[in-house]
């Protein structure tokens, strides 16, 4: 469904910013806390939830008019919308479709869950590594002691340390 187009519309379209497409249902309020906006910046930011998505049944939608998403912030995206395409709008135009795939290795982003594991040493200058497992939903595995991250174990960890 063309949510911007004649009859469906639902929202205005951009002139410039970032859309996050294909977001899981629900998680758009997370993502938005993950991406550091508060609705205090400034930027006008539109926001859908539950809509109906061919790919995932149901889906989430972010519009934030102003903004440029930075590449960096791309795979924290992923860990949280693995699905979710990041249009970057131009002048009204789609100029940018990025996809979200997280990261084989993710590195420094997140902590080991494990107290016991080597990277949470306070003397050991060891940064924590994780190897991707599987994609949808992310599921990651400590390089270093083997600890399992599951998708619920990502989400509250980076949520919580906003
Ligand atoms: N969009 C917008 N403002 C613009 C351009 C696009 O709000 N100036 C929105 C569209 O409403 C859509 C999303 O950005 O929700 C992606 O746009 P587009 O690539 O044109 O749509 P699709 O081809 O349907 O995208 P996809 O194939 O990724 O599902
Ligand atoms: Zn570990």
């Amino acid at each position: 469904m063309r949510l911007d187009s004649g009859k469906e519309l639902i929202l205005r379209k951009i002139k410039d910013g970032t859309i996050i497409d294909h977001i899981p249902a629900g998680q758009a309020l997370n993502l938005l806390k993950l991406m550091g906006i508060t609705g205090r910046e400034g930027f006008t930011v539109a926001l859908v939830m539950n809509v109906e998505s061919k790919k995932l049944g149901k889906k989430d939608i972010i519009k934030v008019e102003g903004l440029e998403l930075k590449p960096e912030d791309t795979s924290k995206v992923a860990l949280i919308a693995p699905m979710a395409t990041i249009n970057v709008v131009k002048n009204y135009e789609v100029v940018e479709k990025r996809k979200a795939v997280p990261p084989e290795i993710v590195e420094g982003v997140l902590r080991c869950r494990n107290p016991n594991c080597i990277t949470n040493k306070p003397n050991e200058p060891v940064k924590p590594r994780f190897r991707t497992v599987n994609f949808k939903p992310p599921k990651l595995v400590c390089e270093y002691c083997g600890y399992v991250m599951t998708y619920e174990d990502i989400v509250k960890q980076l949520l919580s340390e906003q």
